[in-house]
């Protein structure tokens, strides 16, 4: 596969969606697995916080701390050349605007991360209006959130009760005027996400979420099958069917440009 040779910018990430090419983004922890992405061409490098269940081995990502946040993000930076580099805000580091500045500004001078990702919708609206404000690039997070699964009892598709799924547009639509410069919707039905895509002009990724978003992000970890719990269904194993790590992410890289993932059987009506 051809290796690129520009670093992406929030703008080169803008300029995708507007040309309609798809957006590959996974997962990454540590500075060898970025270097592979890196080298797949993958768009968007993301250190998620659910390095607390696959790296870490717990059971939620809620103990995830911003020091280990900023560790991973900075082995992820030494890694990566060409990739926008996201760093989640874990839970509990953004309860006010002011503490959210402040940790948002350490995973970016400490980490070396190109921007942000927080869960919620318009409850962090004076957060994400803050971080823009302080010129910091945000992604939204809305759909299944993670560091909610003590309020919902699991991990469960979200959005198909018609007066949720209508919460989760205007959401969505409150967010991107707060300053989102991206959104990240998780596990909701295609139905949804077709409706929050006509709502909202920023580039939309999606993780269970169907076909018709800008792009895709999943758990590297998942989609390498390193794992020895049941996955999701939007999970595909790119490795069972590749000779090597490599292959594996060069395959999804290409299968989310060309539309062949995810395919219906990934996807929640
Ligand atoms: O933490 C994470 O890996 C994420 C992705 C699932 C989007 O938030």
């Amino acid at each position: 596969m051809a290796v690129m040779d520009k670093k992406h910018t929030l703008s080169s990430i803008r300029d995708m969606k507007a040309n309609g090419e798809r957006i590959a983004c996974l997962t990454a922890y540590d500075a060898g697995f970025a270097q592979i992405l890196d080298e797949a061409g993958v768009d968007i490098m993301l250190v998620g916080d659910s390095l607390g269940m696959v790296v870490q081995g717990k059971e939620s990502t809620l103990p995830v701390t911003v020091d280990e946040m900023v560790y991973h993000t900075r082995c992820v930076s030494q890694g990566n050349s060409h990739s926008f580099l996201l760093a989640d805000m874990p839970f509990m580091s953004y309860p006010t605007p002011e503490q959210a500045v402040s940790n948002a500004g350490r995973l970016m001078k400490e980490g070396g991360a190109h921007g942000v990702k927080l869960e919620g919708g318009r409850e962090i609206v004076a957060v994400v209006t803050r971080l823009a404000h302080a010129g910091i690039p945000v992604c939204a997070h809305l759909g299944l959130l993670p560091q909610s699964v003590n309020k919902y009892g699991g991990y469960r598709v979200q959005g198909r009760d018609p007066e949720q799924a209508q919460s989760i547009i205007e959401d969505a639509k409150a967010l991107e005027k707060a300053g989102a410069d991206m959104l990240v919707l998780e596990c909701i039905p295609r139905s949804l996400t077709e409706q929050i895509m006509a709502a909202v002009t920023i580039p939309v990724i999606g993780i269970g979420a169907g076909a018709s978003c800008d792009g895709q992000v999943l758990v590297l970890y998942d989609m390498l099958g390193v794992t020895k719990h049941k996955l999701p269904r939007f999970v595909k194993n790119f490795l069972a069917d590749a000779d090597s790590i490599s292959t594996a992410v060069e395959a999804y890289v290409q299968a989310v440009k060309t539309g062949d993932f995810p395919q219906q059987e990934h996807g929640y009506n």
